[in-house]
């Protein structure tokens, strides 16, 4: 087999060319979001790096070893630049953009000064919100309407508005709102499909969140969507039914970005080294908003179930019972305020080597969750906004890499391994661009020439 190969030379797509700026929309305008704006900000100005972001820092290799090429991602496909971006939002708290940033503390005041005023007109349209579904907080900038789809609706308009505002070319939607209760009942009929879904909207259907109607509201204006967070949003057929009929990219679920990341990174070596695994302790302390969303047990059971499915895949248990077929995972997420955003996290990792010789492996990730979340949102905004332009619509299974449980095929695993998501991203944008495929096999650099 050759090292690179051709064989999805009818995958390539044209992709039409990013003219004119496109507008980021964000539902919850706290930590993570002002996070991103203020770093896109500083960068424009010139006051720091875009570092962690793949689309703005990473090369990609083209071609064989012996005559490779190394071009920018951004500049191998047309990606969005930064200059060309604007943002706005939604929140429940009427903060503008630059109060919220010195509210979570992720970067200090001085560091903001250059961008203040940009970030003082960023101020959050009332938000769709319901108390039922994220229940440790209550704010005051909430819009009120007859039933769901109006709400919808208004929404809609919001976006309309902000198009026009800013003579905005295009829109992409991230959620980065905070994380809603788990739900039971997802095979109720207002999931399965489109008119039902219209149905329980005006109907004010209870089991409808918020997090779903900016996803609706978007999705039919044709915008792009990402979910950061663990909610099902668009994880049902109607939304992916939806998302398709509209010709529109979705992708989820839940940024990967501390302790799960180290996991999908630490886990894959592991397994590849056929070393077993007893049990894996994760424990960590976080005091931000996110962390006091996550006090509450039912909006904790969604991080939980997200997080918790990542080994599975990587480990196999149902192909290497003898190894992996009875190993303890437990997650716990501590709410601690004095530490802020600055997560900290410890892994303690049982495994079993030659002889079944047990071994212990500790992590402590002293880490910055918004930090690390910043860049994956940036990518995703940009990614999705150029797989809308090239035609490509329904589920981004490509965009694996950035998320914690990544959404594709119900009928498929999803692939969790940090590096073979790495893969799939890379070889997505050879294929979208006409490039050959890259294995790392390797075999054909030594076969004889000619
Ligand atoms: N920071 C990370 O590393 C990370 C990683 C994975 C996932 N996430 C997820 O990203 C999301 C954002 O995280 P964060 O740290 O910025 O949290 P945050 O609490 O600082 O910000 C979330 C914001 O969403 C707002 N909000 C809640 N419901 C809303 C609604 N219906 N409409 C509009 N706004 C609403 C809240 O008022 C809050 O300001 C969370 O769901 C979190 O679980 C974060």
């Amino acid at each position: 087999m050759n090292e690179s190969t051709d064989v999805y030379d009818g995958l390539a797509r044209k992709i039409e060319p990013s003219k004119g700026k496109l507008g980021v929309l964000l539902p919850g305008m706290g930590a993570v979001s002002s996070t991103l704006i203020a770093g896109v900000q500083l960068v424009n100005a010139g006051h720091s790096q875009p570092i962690g972001s793949v689309t703005q820092m990473s090369r990609i290799r083209l071609g064989r070893r012996d005559n490779p090429q190394y071009p920018y991602i951004k500049d191998f496909v047309p990606l969005t630049p930064l200059k060309d971006l604007v943002f706005g939002g939604w929140d429940i708290y009427d903060d503008n953009c630059y109060q919220a940033a010195l509210a979570c503390g992720v970067i200090d005041k001085q560091e903001l000064e250059p961008i203040r005023k940009q970030l003082e007109e960023i101020k959050p349209w009332s938000a769709v919100f319901d108390p039922a579904f994220v229940k440790n907080l209550s704010g005051p900038n909430v819009k009120k309407a007859a039933n769901k789809m109006e709400l919808a609706e208004m929404l809609m308009r919001d976006m309309e508005d902000f198009k026009k505002q800013h003579g905005l070319e295009r829109l992409v939607m991230c959620w980065c709102g905070s994380t809603e209760v788990y739900q039971e009942n997802m095979d109720h009929e207002a999931f399965k499909t489109i008119d039902g879904f219209e149905e329980a909207l005006k109907n004010n259907l209870d089991i409808i969140p918020p997090s779903m109607i900016y996803a609706y509201a978007g999705i039919k204006m044709g915008v792009p969507f990402a979910n950061g967070s663990p909610n099902l949003t668009v994880d049902t057929p109607a939304m992916v039914e939806l998302a398709l009929k509209h010709n529109v990219a979705i992708a989820g679920k839940d940024f990967k970005t501390g302790q799960t990341l180290m996991k999908t990174i630490i886990a894959p070596g592991l397994k590849a080294r056929m070393l077993g695994l007893e049990g894996w302790f994760s424990s960590n302390i976080l005091g931000n908003r996110d962390g006091e969303v996550l006090d509450d047990p039912d909006s904790f059971r969604s991080k939980e179930v997200s997080k918790g499915s990542v080994l599975d895949s990587i480990f196999q248990d149902d192909l290497y019972p003898e190894l992996y077929g009875d190993y303890y995972h437990k997650i716990r997420i501590e709410y601690y305020p004095p530490r802020g955003d600055a997560k900290e996290g410890w892994d303690n990792i049982d495994i079993q080597g030659w002889l079944g010789q047990n071994m212990q492996l500790k992590v402590n990730f002293l880490c910055r969750d918004s930090i690390l979340a910043a860049p994956v949102v940036l990518d995703l905004v940009l990614f999705l906004d150029m797989a809308n332009r090239a035609g490509m619509r329904g589920i981004q299974e490509w965009l694996s890499f950035y998320f914690k449980s990544p959404q594709c095929r119900p009928d498929l695993k999803p692939v969790n391994s940090l590096f073979d998501q790495d893969d799939k991203l890379r070889n997505t944008l050879r294929i979208l661009m006409g490039e050959k495929v890259i294995d790392h096999s390797g075999l054909d650099y030594y076969e004889p020439k000619g």
